[in-house]
C-alpha cells in the first residue's frame, strides 16, 4: 500500500490534500484483439471513478517525406516506431497528478497532427497498445497489466474490416502489411511480453467474466488506497496538532 503514496512535505497542512497516486493499468494485446473495448468497458463499470485512457498509438514517431513514399516498406508494428521516452515523460507528469499534452497521431497521415490531447490527471490510468509491456521502463509504472488474447483469424478479420472502413486502406494493402510485418512482429515482439501480464483475458471483450473480476479488484485496490489516503490526512492533521 506504501507504494502507493508520498507525503509532500511543502504542502500546507490545514488542508486535506490529495496523497495518493493514480492506480495504473495496462491493456496490451495483437492487433484488434479488442483492447479498445476492453478498456471502454472497464471505464463504464468505473463510472463513478475519475478514469483516463492513454493509448500508445498516440505516441507513434511521424513519418518523414521519404518514409512516407515508401510506407509499404515501414514496420507500425516494432518497438521503434514509438517515441518511448515521450510516453513515458508524459506518464510521469500524470503519475504526479499534473495534466499532460499528448500527441495526436493519424493513421490516414502517418503523422502527428494539431490540436494535441490534453489529458487531466485521474484516480485511474489505463494505457493500451500492442507494445505497452516491452519496456521494462513502462512496465514498471503499472499497478496491473492486463493482455488481451485474442484468435489470430478473428483478429485479421476484424483488422480488414476496420483499416479498410476506417484507416483508409484497401484489402491488398492490409493483407501485404500482415504478413510482412504485422504477423512477423507480434510473433517476436508481443506475443512474448504475454508473460509480464498479471490478467490474460482469452476472446477479449467477449469475456464479460474476466472483465467483471478486473474491475472488482480494481475496486478493491481504489479502497485501499483511500484508506490510505485517509490515514495520512489524520497523519497531517495530528502533525498540525503536535505543532
Ligand atoms: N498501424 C498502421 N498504420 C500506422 C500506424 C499503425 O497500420 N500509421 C497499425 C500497426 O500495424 C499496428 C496497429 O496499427 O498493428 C496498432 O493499432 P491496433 O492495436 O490494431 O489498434 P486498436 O484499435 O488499439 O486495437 P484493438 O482492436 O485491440 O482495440
Amino acid at each position: 500500500i506504501n507504494n502507493h503514496f508520498s507525503l509532500q512535505s511543502d504542502c500546507p497542512s490545514s488542508e486535506p490534500v490529495s496523497l495518493k497516486l493514480p492506480f495504473i493499468i495496462g491493456v496490451a494485446g495483437g492487433t484488434a484483439s479488442g483492447k479498445t473495448t476492453v478498456c471502454n468497458m472497464i471505464i463504464s463499470q468505473l463510472h463513478d471513478q475519475r478514469v483516463v485512457l492513454v493509448n500508445q498509438d498516440s505516441f507513434y514517431n511521424s513519418l518523414s517525406d521519404e518514409q512516407l513514399e515508401n510506407v509499404q516498406d515501414y514496420n507500425f508494428d516494432h518497438p521503434d516506431a514509438f517515441n518511448t521516452e515521450l510516453m513515458l515523460s508524459c506518464l510521469e507528469t500524470l503519475k504526479l497528478g499534473k495534466a499532460v499534452s499528448t500527441p495526436n497521431y493519424n493513421f490516414i497521415s502517418h503523422k502527428s497532427i494539431e490540436p494535441a490531447r490534453m489529458v487531466n490527471p485521474s484516480d485511474v490510468i489505463i494505457l493500451e497498445g500492442i507494445l505497452l509491456f516491452h519496456d521494462p521502463r513502462v512496465r514498471v509504472l503499472m499497478n496491473m497489466k492486463i493482455f488481451v488474447d485474442t484468435d489470430s483469424d478473428v483478429r485479421l478479420a476484424r483488422r480488414i474490416q476496420r483499416d479498410t472502413v476506417e484507416r483508409g486502406r484497401n484489402i491488398q494493402n492490409v493483407l501485404d502489411q500482415y504478413s510482412k510485418f504485422v504477423k512477423p512482429s507480434f510473433e517476436e515482439f508481443i506475443l512474448p511480453t504475454m508473460k509480464y501480464a498479471d490478467v490474460i483475458i482469452p476472446r477479449g471483450a467477449d469475456n464479460e467474466v474476466a472483465i467483471d473480476l478486473i474491475v472488482q479488484h480494481i475496486r478493491t485496490k481504489l479502497g485501499q488506497h483511500d484508506l490510505c489516503k485517509i490515514y495520512a490526512n489524520v497523519f497531517v492533521i495530528y502533525s498540525t496538532f503536535q505543532i
